[in-house]
């Protein structure tokens, strides 16, 4: 289906209840700010237009929808009065104009797309998403016709009489417009309402007073969830994440215990990648087909080739690449660093600012000393080389193809391609020497 559409993102409250300095709509759910899931649920309708309302002084809030046109609404005068903040954008638009709130992640683009459609198909004025919550106080309720179901009027909470108070179908917030006469219809709106507000949903009574028509097509509630508080971001978090772990195993991913598995809404894994359970994914990871990602792993912008085997306890950091076969083990750390394939790095070490050449193996606790306080340097250690446990590569170093570092040591500088180089203290040995010092101890202190 080819639908047109420009979106209108309202995202001008600066949200009190979340006690924050930074916008409400910037708050993330699976790694992503609110403002961005709502946008790029649009961008799945392939939306042509897509303008954001925001409040005064949110640079940051324009610098996260960027390069989406935002528009300020100085005053805020109610939902009718935010929209119309867009006006210049608006104006001359064809096909449906989608108003979506930005503190309102959850909604599907199979749901936008089925409203979308609903206001096409009947050349409707205007489309509203509407619920049945279990309870409908302090929403819009949406009145409907009982012969045809059209939708009459949406009567807000506070102007209810007590029979319109009694209507289940509530306003999700979500309202699709006919683009040509939009414009026409917010500006006849008033604000002679309890809250002295404009309404964007007196839109409905006002296209209907003009002989137009409206209607209402039904969503789940779980989908309507509005974050006003820390409490209710938890809560999209939760239904977020199972969706993520959900679309990761139908992709053909095994996730042993979902419910402790952690995504980003950008996490991509291949086929037949085993997650064990208790791994984070922060943003932009991408993990190969046939990789294991054992328990307690922490992974964040990294890139795990095929076949891998990372953990368990591997953090891997933003500019981790991992090559096929490559292993990570226990309490490993590796930041902004190739690892070729086959590499291994299986025991407690950092490495970062590095290259490890294919099949490399690199010892237990071996440390790249990337920074010395200032700047940060780089390691180069060549294909097939060997280093011995706990050495420490003090960058910049460069080892070659081949070469082996003797347990222990400190390197610095070039090692030469299938060189043994080693840094070790002469061995001592003095026989007896142990028994003879505990003996004149024992005598000194009178202990056994
Ligand atoms: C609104 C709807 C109501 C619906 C409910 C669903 C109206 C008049 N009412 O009510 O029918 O059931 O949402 O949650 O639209 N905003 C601005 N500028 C403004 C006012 C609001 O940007 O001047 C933004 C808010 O930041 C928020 C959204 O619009 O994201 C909705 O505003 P809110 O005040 O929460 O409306 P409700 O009273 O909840
Ligand atoms: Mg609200």
């Amino acid at each position: 289906m080819s639908l047109e559409l420009s979106v209108v993102v309202l995202a001008a409250g600066m949200g009190t209840r979340m006690k924050s300095a930074l916008p409400k709509v910037m708050h993330k759910v699976a790694g992503k700010p609110m403002v961005n899931h709502v946008i790029d649920t649009a961008a799945k309708l392939n939306a042509g237009k897509t303008m954001i309302v925001v409040g005064p002084d949110m640079p940051k809030l324009v610098e996260a929808v960027s390069p989406h046109p935002t528009f300020e609404q100085t005053d805020r005068l109610g939902t009718a009065h935010a929209v119309l903040a867009a006006k210049e954008g608006l104006s001359g638009l064809s096909g449906n104009v989608l108003v979506l709130y930005a503190d309102s992640p959850l909604f599907t683009a199979e749901t936008l797309e089925r409203l979308v459609a609903a206001r096409e198909s009947g050349d409707h004025a205007v489309a509203v998403l509407g619920f049945r919550p279990d309870d409908p106080t302090g929403y819009g309720r949406l009145v409907t016709d009982g012969a045809d179901g059209e939708l009459v009027a949406i009567v807000e909470d506070k102007e209810c009489n007590a029979q319109q108070r009694d209507i289940d179908f509530c306003n999700s917030g979500v309202m699709c417009f006919r683009a040509k006469d939009m414009i026409a219809t917010l500006e006849a709106i008033d604000n002679a309402n309890a809250k002295g507000e404009y309404y964007l949903t007196d839109a409905v009574a006002v296209a209907r007073a003009k002989g137009h028509s409206c209607a209402a097509i039904e969503v789940d509630e779980e989908e309507t969830l509005g974050v006003n508080s820390r409490v209710q971001l938890a809560v999209a978090e939760a239904i977020m994440q199972d969706r993520l772990r959900d679309a990761a195993m139908v992709d053909g991913a095994t996730l042993i215990d979902p419910a402790s598995v952690f995504l980003s809404s950008d996490t991509k894994l291949g086929r037949d990648v085993i997650v064990e359970p208790n791994v984070v994914f922060g943003p932009g990871v991408v993990v190969g087909d046939n990789t294991v990602i054992k328990a307690f792993s922490h992974l964040e912008s990294c890139h795990v080739g095929e076949g891998a085997d990372i953990g368990p306890y591997a953090r891997l950091r933003p500019g981790a690449v991992i090559g096929a076969g490559a292993k990570v083990g226990n309490f490993v750390e590796i930041k902004k660093a190739i690892l070729e394939d086959g590499a291994k790095v299986n025991h407690l070490s950092y490495i970062g600012d590095a290259r490890v050449g294919a099949k490399a193996n690199i010892g237990a606790g071996t440390i790249t000393c990337n920074y010395d306080g200032f700047r940060k340097q780089h390691t180069d250690i060549g294909k097939g080389a060997f280093i011995g446990s706990n050495s420490s590569l003090v960058a910049p170093v460069e080892i070659g193809d081949g070469a082996i570092v003797g347990a222990g040591s400190t390197i610095t500088g070039k090692v030469a391609a299938d060189a043994l180089t080693l840094t070790r203290a002469e061995r001592v040995e003095k026989a007896g020497w142990a028994a003879k010092f505990r003996e004149k101890m024992r005598a000194l202190t009178g202990k056994k």
